[in-house]
């Protein structure tokens, strides 16, 4: 059975009280509509169908590259009007149409499946995926007679006796592509002045034709968008199964509800994160790392038994075995921490090489470097690597020992095992072996402070 696949996204999402397009909001990393995507792909359907409005464009942007017709609804009539502007693709298909709410991030794949199944084996017109919400928030009730479903009534319209009733429309239905026939016979809500889509069960049921509301899932799958309330909730609920998944793996997470870990992330055993570290994109972590408080790890491959310490912002970077960063270090592309380096705090290290042991233990700026092993960077070097220009590159041969506040004036190499003295601006070359000052040296004149300096630190020199 074919299966075509329209995705409801051309609402205003007023609620969200927003400039970006309500489904265009990120969630754990993604747009909400990806998410939704992402959950109908799987079931591999011959067509899927995007309505948007005709200020969709950021969202056509935001799924380029997908499989996508787009569908433009002129003006905002409602779900109903929504499903009419997608189906005018539709009129030679026939087969199974599947209908989502682009604003349903949560739904998951696996009940989708099951639900198209359901609505085949049954040979159901029109079927609906329901779910039981406690309170039922603003869903649409599920009207049963006799235990058959004969209509939805929205939250707005429901009548004093419908109000409690907690079976809800989750905004998901599977056609007969012949039923879609039926959205001309759906008349405007006079309350709103929309045309309901959830008044295609009650027409349907008139129709003598066969309609049925399933039971599949959990709730939580179920969750609409509307505000930035309901996107914190489902970004909350999202985290929190991430979480779960990796502490069933053996990573320790002291408080999932702070962690962000992005879903294609991959992390470790006995790896131990603290509160507030958000792990994004295709990161990898090793396993025995530590990670404090408050880091933000972007894209990044972290070896085994690494420490970063709090507060550090690490983006594209190579973290080998047994490294320390931190705290407060940033690490910034296209950089590789060599095994048992130690980068420590108010560090920043750019497209640079670090090698084996080497340690920038405070207050550095390193960029456009190749440093060897073992080398000592001292306390507030710099790599003066831009000359306004072009990027030009350091080179710090293994067990260089360069001295607190030094400027390397890039394009400059240090040789092997070669030493620099503290205060020093490098220019030149420093050969293997030798010792580059270049600081002027140090006068001391006697007996200058009671004859110069000012009265009152006089007193205070005494
Ligand atoms: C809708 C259902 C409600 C259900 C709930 C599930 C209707 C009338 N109500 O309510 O029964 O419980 O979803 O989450 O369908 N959209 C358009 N064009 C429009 C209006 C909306 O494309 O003119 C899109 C929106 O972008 C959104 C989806 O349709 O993705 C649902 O619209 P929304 O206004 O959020 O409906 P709800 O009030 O949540
Ligand atoms: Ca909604």
């Amino acid at each position: 059975m074919s299966l075509a696949v329209i995705v409801l996204a051309a609402g205003l999402g007023t609620r969200m009280k927003s400039e970006t397009p309500k489904v265009l909001h990120p969630l754990l990393g993604k747009p909400i509509i990806n998410h939704v995507l992402d959950a109908v792909t799987p079931l591999n359907p011959a067509k899927t169908i995007v309505v948007v409005n005709p200020q969709g464009e950021t969202v056509r942007t935001a799924l380029a590259g997908r499989n996508i017709t787009f569908a433009v609804q002129k003006k905002m009539k409602g779900t109903g009007d929504a499903v009419r502007a997608a189906a005018r693709f539709l009129r030679t298909y026939s087969g199974t149409v599947l209908i989502v709410n682009g604003d349903t991030p949560l739904l998951a794949a696996e009940s989708l499946r099951r639900f198209v199944k359901l609505h085949a084996v049954r040979r159901e017109s029109v079927s609906l995926l329901s779910f039981l919400a406690d309170p039922p928030h603003e869903y649409g009730r599920i009207l049963r007679k006799d235990g058959q479903v004969v209509g939805i009534v929205e939250n707005r319209d429901a009548t004093a006796e419908q109000l409690p009733i907690r079976e809800v429309n989750s905004g998901v239905y599977a056609m007969k592509s012949e039923a879609l026939a039926l959205l001309k016979r759906i008349r405007i809500n006079v309350s709103k002045g929309e045309y309901y889509l959830t008044d295609i069960v009650s027409i349907a049921v008139r129709q003598g034709l066969k309609v049925g509301a399933h039971l599949i899932g959990s709730a939580g799958e179920y969750a609409g968008i509307n505000t930035r309330e309901d996107l914190c909730a489902a970004g909350l609920s999202l985290r929190r199964s991430i979480a779960s998944g990796w502490m069933l793996n053996g990573v320790t997470i002291m408080d999932r509800d702070s962690v962000f870990i992005d879903p294609a992330a991959q992390i470790g055993r006995d790896t131990i994160i603290y509160p507030g570290v958000h792990i994004e994109g295709k990161t990898v972590v090793g396993d025995h790392c530590v990670i404090y408080p408050n880091c933000r790890i972007s894209n990044c491959t972290i070896g085994n038994a690494v420490t970063i310490k709090d507060s550090t912002v690490m983006e594209d970077a190579v973290i080998s075995d047994h490294a320390s960063v931190g705290p407060f270090a940033h690490i910034r592309p296209a950089t590789l921490i060599g095994e048992k380096a130690k980068i420590g705090n108010f560090v920043e290290i750019k497209k640079s090489h670090i090698g084996t042991g080497s340690k920038a233990s405070h207050l550095s700026y390193i960029g456009d470097a190749e440093v060897g092993a073992g080398v000592n960077i001292g306390a507030g070097t710099i790599t003066c690597n831009y000359d306004g220009l072009n990027k030009h590159a350091t080179v710090i041969e293994d067990g260089v020992f360069i001295g607190s506040d030094t400027q390397l004036v890039a394009p400059v190499t240090v040789g092997k095992g070669a030493y620099v003295g503290a205060g020093s601006t490098i220019t030149k070359d420093v050969p293997p072996l030798a010792l580059g000052l270049s600081r002027t040296s140090q006068i001391n004149i006697e007996g200058w402070v009671p004859r110069h300096a000012p009265r009152n630190r006089r007193k205070k020199g005494r």
